[in-house]
């Protein structure tokens, strides 16, 4: 551990079957005008609109809505949202959903009362507010991003076809206190939850591929990646299977809290990649990290070999025993591979719908990180997306 860092988490996290009642906690806390946000209509089927609704009604609160809050949520509906909050003159911000609902009420919060437009602000001047922000409480459903846990805001917009997260520096952007019921995330399709689980594994390779030194925040990660592979696999068999369901969803938001980033650079150029391919095809997050990644991964293992190689045996049990380091590495890879198929992740951006035409603009929407193992030069991501293409 070599890094000088600063540590500072203040979201309060409810955990369990019973996490819902403590909005009767938190709510008091806050101003009567709040606005709820939710996404497609999940909630409402699955009756959690009409639980929060209930508890909303008891509390006193006067409340607004912004409903249809897409997957990869849009600058547009991001203009909107702005002004119910504006109109509303809100005092909370309540996001029932999963990533993409909580995310969006971050960027309402941090807009509503920018005199800038926010879009040329945070996500292409990359500033802090500097105005008054609105707090946001979360109800999670999704499980995946994190975004219950820190202060990070993707937003999509269509006419540049740019996806681009923002991570807030300042703490008071996450959440102030996030609902975390492991039930909740019984009802959603397969193709979610493994697009989830694939989410929650890749942030944590983010921060693990990166760095030389021996760090505390290696060893805690690959505790939570073995833990994901076990829970991961007993879900896939069993959806319904609630200890698998909760430690996937406690894992989640470890891995993307801030926490195991301490001490390092990070790499982060797998969501680099995925984010721009999701700008052109509006594909499901954990499933454009899934079909970079392999070819992200074995362009880049040269350049970090010893790590790959200690992810291979720590993490996947490859047995080291009479095999060079790149024998070791590359059978880490493979057995990754595995498992993303086991799981029924997509393993190709054509499948997402990516085509040869496209490469060139998502090549060059792809932002480039420096804290990884190799900074990119404009021919390899190309070269990266090529591969992605290739099915089996
Ligand atoms: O809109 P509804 O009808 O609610 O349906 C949603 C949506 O279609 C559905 N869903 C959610 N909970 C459900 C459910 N369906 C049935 N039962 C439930 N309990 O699931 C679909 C996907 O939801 P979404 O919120 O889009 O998924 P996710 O949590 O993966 O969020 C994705 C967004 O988060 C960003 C992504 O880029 C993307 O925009 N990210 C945010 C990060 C952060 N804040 O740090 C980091 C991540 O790397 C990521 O980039
Ligand atoms: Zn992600």
């Amino acid at each position: 551990m070599l890094g000088n860092f600063e540590y500072c988490n203040p979201t309060k996290l409810y955990f369990g079957e019973d996490s819902l009642d403590y909005l009767n906690t938190e709510l008091p806390k806050y101003g009567a005008n709040v606005v709820l946000i939710y996404g497609g209509g999940s909630i409402k089927k699955n009756g959690i609109y009409d639980d929060v609704c209930r508890i909303l009604k008891e509390n006193g609160k006067n409340v607004a809505e912004i409903s249809g809050v897409m997957p990869n949520p849009t600058l547009a509906k991001l203009y909107e949202g702005v002004e119910i909050a504006r109109n509303h003159q809100a005092d909370l911000l309540l996001a029932v959903g999963g990533g993409s609902v909580c995310d969006y009420a971050k960027a309402v919060s941090v807009s509503v009362n920018c005199e800038e437009d926010p879009w040329e602000k945070y996500y292409v001047r990359f500033e802090e507010p500097e105005c008054e922000t609105l707090p946001v409480g979360c109800v999670l459903t999704m499980v995946g991003t994190g975004s219950e846990m820190n202060a990070g805001a993707v937003i999509t917009n269509h006419e540049t076809k740019q996806k681009i997260g923002h991570v807030f520096a300042d703490e008071k952007i996450m959440p102030r206190f996030a609902v975390l019921n492991p039930g909740y995330t019984l009802t959603l399709p397969h193709y979610q939850m493994v697009s989830g689980i694939y989410d929650i594994f890749n942030h944590i390779c983010e921060q693990y591929f990166s760095g030389e030194d021996d760090n505390t925040s290696d060893y805690i990660s690959e505790g939570l990646m073995r833990s994901l592979l076990h829970s991961s696999r007993i879900a896939n068999q069993n959806p319904q299977d609630y200890e698998a369901r909760s430690n996937i969803m406690w894992t989640a938001t470890w891995a993307l809290n801030t926490l195991v980033a301490k001490g390092k650079t990070t790499d982060w150029m797998v969501h680099m990649l995925g984010q721009s391919v999701g700008a052109y095809t509006n594909a499901t997050h954990g499933m454009t990290l899934a079909a970079v990644s392999l070819p992200y991964y074995r362009h880049i293992m040269p350049y970090g070999l010893k790590k790959f190689r200690r992810f291979a045996v720590n993490v996947w049990d490859i047995d080291p025993a009479g095999k060079s380091d790149e024998q070791i590495a590359e059978e880490g890879l493979k057995a990754m591979e595995s498992w993303m198929k086991e799981l029924g992740l997509v393993m190709n951006i054509s499948d997402l719908g990516a085509t040869e035409e496209m490469l060139e603009g998502i090549t060059d929407g792809t932002l480039v990180m420096t804290g990884g193992y190799k900074v990119l030069e404009r021919d390899e991501i190309l070269q990266i997306f090529r591969e992605s293409m290739k099915k089996e």
